[in-house]
């Protein structure tokens, strides 16, 4: 097997993981990471046996790429993501796909005019319990959604330096929300301020209409605790899904009976409760694996360059909404 050749620039936080992932994989032979920061790029190089380069661009004209992810902070994702396109590399980005509606366009005519695969890290696309739950829905136990609710709080990241909690979180959210809906809202609507952080927006509580759907979506970098939960509220039933332990709960309704006794509504109208199966795998991993592949098929990567601007549109909006 030809294995194909990555790198990773920026190897913080994200970008340690990235490497981690391309260094575990078979099918890539992970050439070097770059970052500014000697010491971050050095341990990441050393941890997986790899080359380190502090300029981007010099590992560009050394190494021989075809894929390359980009895991620098949002706003230098386009300078950074443009270079390797231009290059001829496919290339992930992480999201969100760039700060701006401007900067994400001006990626994907690059990726256009240079016929290379762009995809986006929106991980939460590769959970198996997102995935589990698509399914859920589409199998019709739940009915007719009439509402999500999605809580994804915790405390502030420090690194976090360039996006708000709404461009750095909800993100994720919106779009899971667009993919099991299979559509945009058709009205957002936000309340968000800074509480703690001082000088970015650290909440926001943001409702969303699709159709006859709501949609709500609470992010903080004030709870103390992290929580990445979704509910949804249907007419045959209703589910709670665990981000992070990657559990889904359901429980089906019995209210089909009529009545007027207080007694059979409690004892007879007892939701059944059901764990609904989900494989637990690494997001990450099958994130990377699902581009090789797009890369290897020549097919359209699963996170298509205009849910990510989707996704990034709808936080903008949200975004000018509120002070
Ligand atoms: N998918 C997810 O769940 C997820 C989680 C965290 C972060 N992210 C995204 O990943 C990106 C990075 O976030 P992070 O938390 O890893 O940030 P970070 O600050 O921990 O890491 C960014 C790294 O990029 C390096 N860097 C900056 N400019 C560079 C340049 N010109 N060349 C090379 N390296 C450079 C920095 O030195 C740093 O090490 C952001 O876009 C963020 O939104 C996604």
């Amino acid at each position: 097997m030809t294995k194909l050749k990555a790198a990773v620039i920026g190897t913080g936080n994200m970008g340690f993981f990235h490497a981690k992932n391309y260094f575990e994989l078979d099918e890539i032979e992970l050439v070097a990471v770059a970052d500014i920061d000697k010491e971050k790029g050095e341990k990441t190089a050393k941890e997986f046996n790899c080359k380190f380069y502090s300029d981007y661009k010099e590992l560009a004209e050394k190494e021989k790429l075809d894929i390359v992810s980009i895991v620098v902070p949002t706003k230098k994702h386009k300078e950074v993501a443009i270079f390797f396109i231009e290059k001829g590399i496919n290339t992930l980005i992480e999201k969100p796909i760039a700060g701006t509606i401007e900067d994400a366009e001006e990626i994907i005519k690059a990726s256009e005019k240079n016929k290379v695969k762009l995809t986006i890290g929106h991980i939460e696309r590769f959970n198996p319990a997102v995935i589990a739950l698509k399914k859920l829905i589409k199998s019709g136990r739940l009915g007719e959604i009439n509402s999500i609710i999605v809580r994804r709080v915790g405390i502030y990241p420090p690194q976090i330096k360039d996006a708000n909690v709404i461009i750095d979180l909800a993100v994720h959210d919106i779009d899971i929300i667009n993919y099991l809906l299979e559509r945009l809202p058709d009205k957002v609507s936000a309340n968000s301020g800074k509480a703690v952080t001082g000088n970015k927006k650290d909440y926001a509580d943001i409702f969303m209409k699709y159709g006859k759907t709501s949609a709500v979506v609470q992010v903080n970098w004030i709870t103390p605790v992290k929580i990445r939960k979704m509910n949804i509220t249907g007419s045959k039933g209703y589910a709670e899904m665990d981000y992070i332990t990657q559990e889904i709960t359901m429980f089906e309704s019995n209210c089909n009976i009529e009545t007027d006794s207080f007694k059979d509504f409690v004892v007879k109208f007892a939701p059944s409760e059901e764990k609904i199966a989900v494989e637990k795998e690494q997001p990450l991993k099958k994130e990377l694996v699902s581009f090789i592949k797009s890369i290897k098929e020549g097919s359209e990567p699963e996170v298509t360059t205009k849910q990510a601007v989707d996704a990034l549109k709808i936080a903008l909006e949200v975004d000018s909404k509120t002070e």
